[in-house]
Parts: C-alpha cells; sequence; structure tokens
C-alpha cells in the first residue's frame, strides 16, 4: 500500500484559528489493539481506531497471519484473534508500508511463532535500522534467514520453542522494549525488560487489560523494569482509543502562533510518557489549559484550550526526548517563533526515524530564514519572534516534517509550500479538512 503521486501542499497566514476539532486517535494505542486483538482468543471491539495508513497495512499483515478484522466504520473494529503463539503462515510477504512502529512489532510477535514470514515497507521504511529488534529476537530463538545489513526487506522464521529472556535494550524505544514483550507472550516463563529510560507504557497496559500477568517496578532514576509471564491465554476486551497527543501537537502549536487564535482540542491524552511536549510549551509560556480532565480507555484525558501566545526560549534535557520523540520537529518550529534560543538536547534517536529528522528539521528551519544549528546530538534554534518562510520543504516521506512545515507558514511572513503531503495519512488522515474547518490557510 505505496503512496504514489507527489501531492504538494502550501499553507500561508490568514485569520486567527477559532473552534472546536478531535484529533484521530492515537497511532500507537492502534496499532496495539489490533495486534493484541488479532492474539487473543474471540472478538476484540475497538472504537475511535485510527485508520490512517500506517494501521491500516498492520491490519493488513493482521489478516494474511489469519486474523480476522473488520472495519465497522466510523473508526469502529471488531478483531477476532487467534491466540498467542496461533499465527498462520502468510502466503506473500507483509507490507508495512512506512510504518516502523507496525513492522517492528509484528517482528516480535511473529518472532515468538513457529511460522515463517518475510517483513517489507516503503523505500523510507527499508533505511530504518532492524537489527536492534533482531537480535534480542533471536535470543529469543527466531531466526533471520534473509537480510541486508539488519534492514528491509528481511525474512523471520519465528521461534518453535520461545525462550524467555533479560533484555536490557541498548537505546530508550518503546518499539523495542514492544517486540521482545510480545515474543515473549508464547514463553513459558518470565520475559523482563529492563530500560534505563522509560518509554510510552501502551503496550504494558494493553496487555493487563487483555488479562496478561506484567509487573512494572521502577529500575534506577528513570527507568523501568517489566516482567511479563508467558503463555497466557489473552481474552477479548474493548478498547477505546483516546485522541492522539503526537497529531493534537500540529493544531496546538498552530494555534499558540497564530495571532487571535482560540481552539479546543478535544479527548486529548495525558499520558505522562508522552507529555513532554505539554511539559515543556508550559515552560515556553504557552497559555493550554487542561479542561474537563476524566479517563477514556484506560487513559487520562482532557479538552485542550490552548490560545495564542507569546513564548520564550528553553532549554529541553534530553532525559525528556523519549515523552515527546515524535514532537521536536513541531516544538523546533514553535522555537523559530519565540524569544530568545531553544536548545533541545539528545536527539540521536531522530536520525532513525521516518526520515533523518534532526537534519530535516534544521533544513526545514533553514530553508525558511530561521537561524539553527546541530550540535552533536543536540539542535539549537534562534528564536525570532517571526520567520520569513517562502520555502519549499523537501519532506522524505515524512509525515511529521510536512505537518510541521505547514504549521510554519500558517504563522509566517511568506507561505511555505511541501513537495509531498500525500505521507499525512499515515498518521494523520483529515489534516488538511481539520486545519481548515479551525480558519487554516492550506492548499
Ligand atoms: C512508537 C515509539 C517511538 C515513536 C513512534 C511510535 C511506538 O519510536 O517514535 O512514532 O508506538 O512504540 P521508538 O520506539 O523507535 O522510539
Amino acid at each position: 500500500m505505496q503512496i504514489t503521486d507527489p501531492h504538494p501542499l502550501t499553507a500561508r497566514r490568514n485569520g486567527p484559528l477559532r473552534g472546536r476539532a478531535r484529533v484521530p486517535g492515537d497511532k500507537s494505542i492502534s496499532i496495539r489493539a489490533l495486534i493484541l486483538g488479532a492474539l487473543t482468543v474471540g472478538e476484540t471491539r475497538i472504537t475511535g481506531l485510527l485508520e490512517g495508513e500506517d494501521v491500516l497495512n498492520t491490519a493488513q499483515t493482521l489478516r494474511a497471519l489469519g486474523g480476522t478484522l473488520e472495519q465497522r466504520g466510523g473508526g469502529e473494529w471488531r478483531v477476532r484473534g487467534v491466540g498467542v503463539g496461533g499465527f498462520a503462515e502468510p502466503g506473500a510477504p507483509l507490507d508495512f508500508g512506512n510504518s516502523g512502529t507496525g513492522c517492528r512489532l509484528m517482528l516480535g510477535a511473529v518472532g515468538g511463532c513457529p511460522v515463517t514470514a518475510a517483513f517489507d515497507g516503503d523505500a523510507s521504511l527499508r533505511t530504518r535500522p532492524m537489527r536492534r529488534v533482531l537480535d534480542p529476537l533471536e535470543r529469543i530463538g527466531a531466526r533471520t534467514l534473509a537480510s541486508t545489513d539488519g534492514r528491509l526487506p528481511l525474512t523471520l522464521a519465528g521461534a518453535r520453542d520461545p525462550i524467555p529472556i533479560v533484555f536490557e535494550p541498548p537505546v530508550a524505544s518503546a518499539q523495542l522494549k514492544s517486540a521482545v514483550l510480545l515474543a515473549g507472550l508464547a514463553a513459558p516463563g518470565e520475559t523482563v525488560v529492563i530500560e534505563r529510560e522509560a518509554t510510552r507504557d501502551h503496550t504494558e497496559k494493553l496487555l493487563s487489560h487483555f488479562g496478561a500477568q506484567v509487573r512494572v517496578e521502577p529500575a534506577g532514576a528513570n527507568g523501568r523494569r517489566v516482567t511479563l509471564t508467558g503463555q497466557p491465554e489473552l481474552a477479548p476486551a474493548p478498547i477505546a482509543v483516546p485522541a492522539d497527543p503526537s497529531s493534537a501537537a500540529f493544531p496546538l502549536i498552530a494555534a499558540l502562533l497564530t495571532p487571535g487564535s482560540e481552539v479546543i482540542l478535544e479527548g486529548v491524552m495525558l499520558n505522562p510518557l508522552r507529555s513532554g511536549l505539554l511539559t515543556t510549551l508550559a515552560e515556553m509560556g504557552a497559555s493550554v489549559a487542561y479542561v474537563e480532565r476524566r479517563t477514556e480507555g484506560g487513559e487520562e484525558v482532557a479538552d485542550l484550550l490552548v490560545r495564542t501566545s507569546a513564548l520564550r526560549g528553553v532549554e529541553v534535557p534530553a532525559a525528556r526526548a523519549p515523552s515527546m520523540i515524535d514532537e521536536y520537529p513541531v516544538l523546533a518550529v514553535a522555537a523559530a517563533f519565540a524569544d530568545g534560543t531553544t536548545v533541545m538536547r539528545g536527539l540521536k534517536e531522530l536520525r532513525v526515524k521516518e526520515s533523518d529528522r534532526l537534519a530535516a528539521t534544521a533544513a526545514l528551519l533553514r530553508g525558511n530564514g530561521v537561524e539553527v544549528e546541530i550540535d552533536g546530538d543536540d539542535l539549537i534554534v534562534q528564536g525570532s519572534g517571526r520567520a520569513p518562510g517562502g520555502g519549499v520543504v523537501t519532506t522524505h516521506m515524512d509525515h511529521r516534517i510536512a505537518m510541521s512545515a505547514l504549521v510554519m507558514g500558517l504563522a509566517s511572513e511568506k507561505p511555505v509550500t511541501i513537495d509531498d503531503g500525500g505521507f499525512i495519512a499515515t498518521s494523520f488522515p483529515g489534516f488538511v479538512e481539520l486545519m481548515r474547518s479551525l480558519g487554516a490557510d492550506v492548499s
């Protein structure tokens, strides 16, 4: 399911942004809900599922492995699973398109089953490192049969007799942790992941929700030790997917930067392991009020009331990176309009996202007249309260670079054009329409 025709888009300054909107369901939870639903015995009902390309591609691979997944309309899905270890051997390569999360989590899910599957994706996904996932899966008993340099396309033979392992991820990555836990489901005994830096905990929470035994304990200053008891019988359980904070970041920052704006973003997930951007924006002086805090789908959510704000530059510590890893490109846009320097530390992982996001973010800003520097793994933006704009941004098949550039264009002096908006649909279908409903000029 490749997105083919390049689809240029231009964003330009218009009046204030006003109104209410709900961004689509969380991508991380949506992908996990489908995978875990497919590993239960029985039928799981999911509401609010993100129907973006990354999620749809993952759904398609689960069908190829024997799951029954039905789209009922309006974000409602029914998944009938095959049980832990019950995947059937697929007849064709599994195509994950642009989705690193779908691919890495499914490597884990397949890695614990006695089937062989070929994994592939688009040109962006083919550049991304998979060795980090294959290493622990090989310890569990899976075998990599064919792969170039630990990248896609690759073929994985899942473990016949999976072994429970104790794993300390060498990088802070929820995808890596999740892959090991999903493979560990099929192993007897306890699979343990010890994270030096805690990352998003959706896999752990959903595993518990489906009836697996998962223990989460603190480990070190910022880390966690996650212990999963293997070979559970997962029971179906309904899932309501909350609105994605990583998607909400785009209209949120657009409203902060566009004079006279007042926007309400409904039901945004406030999971503390995803909230680094909100913490940072508060330090920058952003006016974001949490209205009606409540629980939806096992997560705290709130309606965010966002008003245009004068921002100041701040230093964002490296320790915060896992809780806002996908938000740096759009934070960098906000930093350009702030008063003073913003230093974002410890962004090494940005180099292996859908694009080299560190380089792509710097190029986005530079191409629109903003002073920016990469110093080792740090990104330094000189904010001057304004940006000239006028650039044509290369998006490198990266949805978040595309949306960040359009947010820049809504507030800069001259319009900003992106070479291809097609990839926005991987995580945020309806982005342009939602922004227009708030008064943005994107064409
Ligand atoms: C995700 C984890 C993050 C994030 C990605 C979604 C997940 O990747 O960038 O968009 O759902 O687990 P890493 O685990 O590689 O940091």
